[in-house]
């Protein structure tokens, strides 16, 4: 049921909750708000519409307590946090099915891992109903609704037939695929029929929103496309769709704030003091097949088979982050990269010496992770397809002294923001990544700085404050003129989860 009022709020709708649903030894449950760069830039938003934040709350079934901890949460957060009650089953097959068995390898232009199955798209459209129900529950006439990434993309069409008179705005966090690998997907017209739902759809780069535009093109008679693709109209209707492309940031000065303070530099000094008169390569990813960390693995073997001067001369420190272990390709692929790990360090290790691979394969405390960052001389983020990729912009801010290196895939969304200041690589080039490892060895101080500089600077200017304000200021632009930010807009400092 939707209720009016004079205010517009803020409501802000994602696969999961902001939360931190932790489980003690005897069984229960403990909450703490989220924190993480999207979070603390649309909490003084939030805090100033009354916002509310939709999403799962991270435990299937029935929790007993967990209106109260929500409640408890809320209090704490000065948002309403609402979740989304899904079964097991709902949760396998809209969560690891749909999403993140179709669209995520999909979208990452890798169909051949997809695995339609047609029961998935059912029960992605139930939940995304559910979503709705619950946005609608929370929500008044003329409210914001902002919804995030490709786990919710039915969202603005289910409220529509709810009768919601909402503004809607969603913005996609991974990559547009082009019309040949879009048109794979059994449910392409439904999906773009939903996605034009919206009143404003955002994406992270310019390749995104052509890549989108041409399948409008193509796949939608009832859809007229104006100009360079920022406006659509249907033609029934006459309804407007506006669509822009806005590449998240990160946190910049907080990033600086944490990486300069004692604890994480005196972890950082030891790190170097453990692997001494080397330069350390990082590389650091959620354990996915996007992130192509095989491929670097080869690279990195090819560096050191074509350039021995690089033995006992450069660590590569490999951390891989647990994620989606329920779903089979994630498992395999963990099994082909410990197999690489251990024959590469078979190859050339020396004993009692040289250890040219340190592999970590665990989650990272936070001040563990800038250490890591602020040691490391060359960051490999190669990844063969990514929507944004925030590691590069991370380990950028991180580099205080502007020494480092950054090797950078151009299939990463954030090349189009760094291309002036990293080695970019084609990371499927495996001779061509380990040049680009042998020439950031190389490389000397003034060139260093000089690109670090540019690269810093391109993080610093858009970051996630920026991201936030052109992404609302968009939404604004049209008719959603009742929705201005807070006068006193302030950022808040804050770091949190991994945004790998
Ligand atoms: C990508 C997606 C996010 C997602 C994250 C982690 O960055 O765009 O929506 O939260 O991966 O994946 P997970 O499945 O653990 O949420």
């Amino acid at each position: 049921m939707i209720k009016t009022s004079r205010h517009t709020g803020l409501i802000v709708a994602s696969n999961r909750l902001p939360v931190a649903l932790t489980r003690n030894d005897s069984g229960n449950y403990h909450i703490e708000p989220g924190t993480g760069g999207l979070i603390s830039a649309l909490l003084p938003v939030l805090r100033d519409r009354g916002g509310v934040w939709v999403g799962w709350p991270g435990v299937s079934g029935d929790v007993k307590n967990i209106d109260a901890l929500l409640k408890e949460a809320n209090r704490r957060s000065g948002y309403q946090l609402k979740p989304v009650a899904l079964t097991e089953e709902e949760r396998r097959k809209f969560y690891h099915g749909f999403s993140n068995e179709i669209i995520w390898p999909l979208f990452h232009d890798l169909q051949s891992l997809c695995n339609f199955d047609p029961s998935y798209w059912h029960v992605y459209q139930d939940v995304n109903r559910r979503y709705a129900e619950v946005l609608a529950q929370n929500s008044t006439d003329g409210d914001f609704i902002w919804v995030h990434d490709y786990h919710l993309m039915n969202v603005a069409m289910e409220l529509r037939q709810i009768g919601a008179k909402v503004k809607t705005a969603f913005f996609l966090h991974i990559p547009f695929p082009p019309l040949d690998i879009f048109v794979k997907l059994p449910w392409r017209f439904q999906l773009l029929h939903a996605l034009v739902e919206y009143d404003l759809l955002g994406f992270q780069t310019l390749r995104d929103q052509r890549n989108f535009i041409q399948c409008v093109r193509t796949l939608m008679n009832d859809v007229a496309v104006h100009g360079k693709g920022q406006v659509l109209t249907l033609r029934d209707s006459g309804r407007e769709v506006r669509v822009g492309s806005f590449p998240i940031g990160i946190d910049f000065n907080a990033y600086v704030k944490r990486a300069t303070e004692k604890e994480v530099a005196d972890k950082a000094a030891q790190l170097r003091n453990f692997l001494p008169n080397r330069q350390l390569i990082l590389g650091v990813d959620r354990l996915d097949y996007t992130k192509g960390i095989p491929q670097r693995l080869e690279a990195f073997r090819n560096a050191l088979i074509r350039y021995p001067q690089l033995h006992e001369r450069v660590t590569l420190i490999q951390v891989v982050v647990p994620s989606r272990e329920d779903i089979p390709q994630y498992n395999d692929l963990k099994i082909r990269i410990e197999r690489l790990v251990g024959e590469i360090n078979g190859q050339f290790t020396k004993p009692g010496g040289w250890v040219p691979i340190h592999y970590v394969f665990r989650s990272l405390e936070r001040s563990d992770l800038l250490a890591y960052y602020r040691a490391a001389e060359i960051a490999l983020v190669t990844p063969l397809k990514d929507g944004m990729n925030l590691v590069a912009k991370e380990y950028c801010a991180c580099s205080i002294e502007e020494g480092c290196v950054l090797i950078l895939s151009e299939f990463a969304g954030s090349a189009a923001q760094m291309k002036r200041g990293a080695l970019f690589v084609n990371p499927y080039d495996i001779e061509g990544v380990a040049d680009a490892i042998y020439r950031a060895f190389t490389m000397d101080m003034t060139e260093r700085h000089a690109r670090m500089r540019r690269l810093r600077r391109a993080v610093r200017e858009q970051d996630i404050f920026w991201w936030v304000d052109s992404f609302l200021r968009a939404a604004i632009s049209r008719d959603l003129s009742a929705f201005p930010l807070p006068e006193d807009y302030v950022p808040q400092n804050d770091l949190g989860g991994m945004s790998l």
